[in-house]
């Protein structure tokens, strides 16, 4: 099973993914968290040029084939084995962050983007996507605190750097998504306490667990 985290900088899946192992680990399931960009050695690299924030000069379309290229290697290397050994994948963004990001926010070609996924997903798709939805005001202000406390590092601040209406349309991208595969995306309200958007995430979990480990060892 395929589980991924969507949403705005400083919206919380760090947290909820730490909440989301021990739910797991109790219930004796295998798992692995992984993330992207940057889930392999080779993307760790890669992730190191999207992020930096002296890299202001990236082409969008340069951005999006990065992108591309951690996540055919992170497919490859990581998810599709780790899926094949029935382990629950947890990812940390997966394919609609590049919709959203490079798509609705940059203004590439959606069409261009599901040409993209074709070659790089191979018909792989999350079981279920957490979207944490937040004002991006209150995630920024998250973000650049953790990144003044160092529990987040400066060296991966290119988008945080970018302007609040940048992160606002990142938000409208994310929801009007979730609006177009209802059966697949899980909105939540992460603006409410972390502890109460753990049980709301643990609720659906619940839901979708067995039916979907089912699923990915049939
Ligand atoms: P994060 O690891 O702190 O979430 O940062 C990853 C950043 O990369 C975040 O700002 C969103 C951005 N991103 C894209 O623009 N496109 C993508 O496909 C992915 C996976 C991430």
């Amino acid at each position: 099973m395929l589980i991924t985290l969507e949403g705005i900088e400083g919206s919380g899946k760090t947290t909820q993914i730490e909440y989301m192992v021990a739910y797991l680990q109790q219930r004796g399931l295998d798992y692995i968290v992984t993330k992207e960009p940057g889930g392999t050695a080779l993307g760790e690299k890669i992730r190191s040029i999207l992020l930096d924030p002296d890299n202001r000069d990236i082409h969008p379309m340069t951005e999006l084939l990065l992108y591309a290229a951690d996540r055919a290697q992170h497919i490859r290397e990581v998810i599709r084995p780790m899926l094949a050994a029935g382990k629950v994948v947890i990812c940390d963004r997966f394919y609609d962050s590049t919709t959203v990001y490079q798509g609705f926010t940059r203004g590439i070609d959606i069409a261009v983007i599901g040409q993209l996924n074709t070659l790089v997903l191979e018909g792989l798709a999350p079981d279920v996507t957490f979207l944490l939805d937040l004002d991006p005001e209150i995630g920024l202000k998250r973000a650049w605190a953790q990144i003044s406390d160092g529990s987040r590092t400066r060296s991966e601040t290119r988008f945080e750097n970018e302007k609040l209406q940048f992160h606002e349309r990142v938000r409208s991208g994310y929801l009007e998504l979730a609006r177009q595969e209802p059966g697949r995306f899980i909105v939540v309200d992460a603006s409410k306490d972390p502890a109460v958007v753990k049980e709301e995430i643990f609720h659906h979990l619940g839901k979708c667990l067995p039916r979907a480990e089912t699923q990915s060892l049939g």
